[in-house]
């Protein structure tokens, strides 16, 4: 085994492939909302020692979000599920630091790292779409910079409550009537910008010393946040070259932050086609695609713009000018599809297409997957991936197929190092803010 190890995650993402797979023949059409389904799924990463299951989430629907969206679980609720029938798996949820109170998400990642042992994480992100308000008796949707310096103050709240106890704290001696050491019990009376939480939290130190804290967010903002609290990045670059560069940023802006380039794993969003040739490749990609209507596509894309309706636009003209319609929406992505579309010449139909039914970058037999994987890890555009089936059946081919030739060319792990998912990530215990060195 190399020093330097291959992370492996995947994520529940409805049927998984695209929007419109829930249609396809192999696929559990009621995928997002059947506990049956996200537990054969996590059954089947731990089979393969994946390091984590990954849920994200949305605070706001509308008719035209994508099928999955419109019916799934909360994730800490399928993730607390999700502990009792799994030993080893990470498990990784989304909460929104802008549609949310410190106290109650540092209390519900807390238990749910209690209740799985050490396995939980929470993916921080923060809410891109605009709806998001209504549902929260807001007025308005903060914008994209104010939305970030939220979340800044927010983890360092959330940080403050999960070291409120101290890990031995709680004597429970029945002998002296001794419930606690008060001595080791701290209260962060936060007094800030937008939080004033008085703490302690109303549960101990966790397993784990304190769940893992995931990024998803690729703006120079979300990567600012990251650096400075994160112990992973969910994100995704098309190319390899930009994943590199997006790789040495990130690293740079640890060493910034005086932490270690191996303190925080960074995780590209991939999905993957596994098949026995190129034609099986090819037939099983056409299939899934053809699932998506142009109709269908142009919703997938306008959600990124904040449910912007592109059907107003000629679908075989350029790619309509936008202004700034997405910047306060999923920025880093609409930035991208932007840019693409302007690169290559594409048409809306094209960009809607290509949004919606993106060929997936690593396909191929299992050797040529690896191969792929392996030259990314390789060349520093990743520490791991987060891997999304191209197709409602690819998952178990890749944990089948693929992860036996990760593991032969010592790349993954044969075995779980330990129970926790800190222990999987290879990451040093935390340090209690409040203990004395
Ligand atoms: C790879 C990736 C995954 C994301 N996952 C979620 C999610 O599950 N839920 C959510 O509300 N926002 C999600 N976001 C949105 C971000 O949290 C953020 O609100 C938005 O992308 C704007 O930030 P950015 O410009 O820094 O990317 C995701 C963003 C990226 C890039």
């Amino acid at each position: 085994m190399t020093t330097r190890e291959l992370r492996l995650g995947t994520i529940l993402h409805g049927a998984s492939g695209n929007m419109s797979a829930w249609r396809h023949p192999a696929a559990q059409a009621d995928a997002s909302i059947s506990f049956d389904y996200a537990k054969r799924i996590a059954r089947k990463a731990e089979e393969g020692k994946l390091d984590f299951l990954f849920v994200a989430d949305g605070l706001y629907i509308n008719e035209k979000s994508i099928p999955h969206f419109l019916n799934r679980f909360e994730p800490l609720t399928l993730l607390s599920a999700l502990a009792g029938v799994t030993e080893h798996l990470g498990l990784v949820g989304t909460v929104s630091t802008s549609y949310s109170e410190p106290f109650i998400t540092a209390r519900q990642f807390a238990s749910l790292d209690h209740l799985s042992g050490g396995r939980a994480g929470w993916n921080v992100v923060t809410s891109p779409l605009e709806g998001s308000a209504k549902n929260f008796s807001r007025k308005q949707h903060p914008e994209h910079a104010l939305r970030y310096r939220i979340a800044d103050e927010y983890l360092t709240v959330v940080k403050g409550l999960w070291d409120s106890w101290e890990e031995d704290a709680f004597v429970r001696d029945k002998a002296s009537g001794k419930f606690f050491d008060a001595s080791k019990l701290h209260a962060i009376d936060h007094h800030g910008d937008f939080f004033q939480v008085a703490g302690p939290l109303n549960i101990q130190r966790t397993p784990q010393g304190r769940p893992i804290v995931f990024q998803a967010g690729a703006s120079e903002d979300g990567k600012k946040l990251a650096a400075r609290h994160a112990d992973a990045i969910f994100t995704h670059q098309p190319t390899r070259e930009e994943a590199q560069a997006f790789y040495r940023d990130v690293k740079r802006q640890l060493a910034e932050n005086g932490r270690q380039p191996e303190d925080l794993h960074i995780f590209q969003g991939v999905s993957v086609i596994v098949g026995d040739s190129a034609e099986d490749v090819e037939q099983q990609y056409q299939t899934t695609a053809a699932l998506v209507s142009i109709q269908d596509a142009l919703n997938y894309l306008g959600r990124f713009f904040d449910h912007h309706d592109f059907s107003q636009y000629p679908l075989d003209a350029p790619f309509p000018e936008l202004g700034d319609i997405g910047q306060n929406s999923f920025r880093s992505t609409t930035d991208e599809i932007k840019r693409k579309a302007r690169e290559h010449g594409h048409t809306l139909r094209q960009a809607a297409l290509e949004a919606a039914t993106p060929r997936p970058l690593f396909h191929g037999t299992p050797e040529e997957v690896a191969d792929g994987l392996q030259q990314w890890f390789e060349t520093f555009a990743t520490d791991g991936f987060i891997i999304q089936g191209g197709t409602p059946d690819t998952f178990e081919r890749f944990v089948d197929r693929v992860v036996p030739v990760l593991q032969a060319r010592g790349l993954t792990r044969r075995d779980y190092p330990g129970t926790t998912l800190r222990a999987s990530f290879g990451l040093k215990e935390p340090v209690n803010q409040f203990s004395p060195q």
